[in-house]
């Protein structure tokens, strides 16, 4: 078998750019993601602004991040957004029927949401009612969030204390509709999807609506076909994409608290990724060789039991090394993914699944997946440059997988970026890189890794994992050689 890693960086004449919506995050109304996480209300002792904490913001400012979806996942088929618009005091109430069967007071809403994301710096994604929804109450809310004029529902917007409209692009038609956005057959939910569709009008003053549709769960290629034959170009621009990693789906183990064994099905399962867009781009490319419909994997990441103690609908569960390994080898798999998959969203920013912010009472702290997030933020909107790799193995139980995971790309400034993932469990890899063709005379490297895999940052204990100098590589007349630890992140830049 081969022992040493071996990269080649090719790049091209005419770039493909590494659309930074791939780095975007989701924010469910799900546990204490919105509601005792981000939201504390304007009242709380602690630190916010319109009732967002100030810390969570800076956070994710520092992340650039560039979208935000809301408000579901499988609440978005529930959600009626009038509820959540108006004096809060006034505001119905909504059970969460999907996770935990909590009353909320729907003091988040529209303007919440919108207003955060303008705070962020981050384009709005908001994903629609189509599984209890109307056709009206979609249109009533494009017009609402998007129209200058007079209309009715901008009007509504003006007495609720909003004069411009916010220009809302990105739209999902429905989620999971194959599940719990309605248990729809693919051809059944092209139909539901064109009517709905058809009467959002785009009052959006030339910035356009962005439709999205709910796509296929996992390697449900059928799903994909459909919808790129049935629906016309003209009301379709993305068609979305979920999957998660795990150890087994009925059993999906501890978050924190795994062997080795299940360590390594969690990376397979991640780096099965590669396979999904691969395939789902092919038959994107067979309706749309022009390269019109995005795919957008609006939810990704890993997902374990929900720790002990908490309620189980909450879906909280901790951050390790193992997180770290599943964002570092996805986002090199999007980037170099890069010319059909044009936004992804990590599932969930905070406090739900593979969180990039945990939250405790006044407490809050930044995940290993942070990290890797923050490292990568280099790779937004810049060129991607393709490369070819040979991977040693990582090998468990008579089973491989490539032991190592790349892609590279150049900045606006001219600055190339290549971030290396290593993640085999026991052993350090040494990789060689020919950079030869791009002709840069000196790098400085980070890297994010800890003493164990199964190691994550605590209340207690909250900046054990941070990025850290990295000096483990030599760059001689543009041969690199880099030796990379086991489960780590390293992310060369250029001087
Ligand atoms: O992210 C949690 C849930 O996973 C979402 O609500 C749903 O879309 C998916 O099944």
């Amino acid at each position: 078998a081969q022992e040493v890693s071996e990269i080649v960086l090719n790049p091209s004449e005419n770039p493909t750019v590494i659309n930074k919506n791939i780095y975007g995050h989701f924010a469910e109304h799900l546990g204490h993601l919105i509601y005792g996480g981000l939201y504390v209300g304007e009242d709380s002792s602690i630190p916010n602004t319109n009732g967002v904490r100030n810390d969570i913001i800076e956070a994710l400012k520092n992340l650039n991040i560039p979208v935000l979806r809301w408000p579901g996942g499988c609440f978005a088929d529930t959600y009626h957004w009038k509820d959540g618009i108006g004096p809060k005091e006034d505001r119905p109430t909504i059970v969460n029927q999907w996770w935990g069967g909590v009353t909320e007071d729907n003091s988040f809403g529209t303007h919440d949401f919108l207003n955060l994301c303008e705070e962020l710096g981050a384009e709005p994604y908001l994903a629609a009612n189509v599984g209890s929804g109307t056709v009206k109450e979609l249109a009533d809310w494009v017009q609402y969030v998007n129209h200058a004029g007079e209309s009715p529902m901008a009007n509504l917007r003006r007495e609720n204390g909003r004069e411009d409209p916010w220009n809302v692009k990105y739209w999902g038609i429905g989620n999971e509709a194959w599940g719990c956005g309605g248990h729809m057959t693919a051809e059944y939910y092209a139909n539901i999807y064109k009517k709905y569709a058809t009467f959002m009008t785009d009052w959006s003053n030339g910035a356009g609506l962005f439709r999205i549709a709910s796509g296929a769960n996992v390697d449900d290629y059928h799903w994909t076909e459909v919808l790129m034959r049935e629906i016309p170009k003209f009301l379709l621009d993305g068609v979305a994409l979920h999957s998660y990693s795990f150890v087994e789906w009925n059993d999906k183990g501890s978050a924190t608290d795994f062997t080795e064994k299940q360590y390594f099905k969690t990376m397979q399962r991640a780096l099965m990724m590669d396979e999904l867009v691969t395939k789902h781009s092919a038959i994107m490319e067979k309706y749309d060789p022009e390269n019109k419909v995005a795919l957008i994997v609006d939810e990704w990441g890993g997902w374990y039991n929900p720790q002990e103690g908490t309620n189980p609908g909450f879906l909280y569960q901790q951050n390790t090394m193992r997180d770290a390994m599943i964002a570092g080898t996805t986002l090199n798999i999007f980037n170099n993914h890069a010319r059909r998959v044009k936004m992804a969203n990590l599932a969930q920013a905070v406090n739900v699944l593979q969180a990039v912010i945990l939250t405790d009472g006044e407490k809050m702290l930044l995940t290993p997946t942070y990290y890797v997030m923050e490292m990568y933020k280099v790779h937004q909107d810049a060129d991607l440059i393709p490369v070819e790799l040979e991977s040693v193995d990582y090998e468990l139980d008579g089973e491989s997988l490539p032991a190592i995971s790349v892609s590279a790309s150049r900045s606006k400034e001219g600055k190339v970026h290549v971030s290396l993932v290593n993640i085999d469990a026991e052993e350090d890899h040494e990789v060689e890189l020919d950079l030869s063709d791009l002709k840069i005379d000196g790098l400085t490297a980070e890297i994010l890794t800890s003493n164990k895999v199964q190691d994550y940052n605590s209340f207690e204990n909250p900046k054990k994992i941070q990025p850290k100098e990295f000096k483990d590589f030599k760059l001689k007349k543009g041969k690199l050689k880099v030796e990379l630890p086991p489960f780590s992140v390293v992310m060369l830049s250029e001087k």
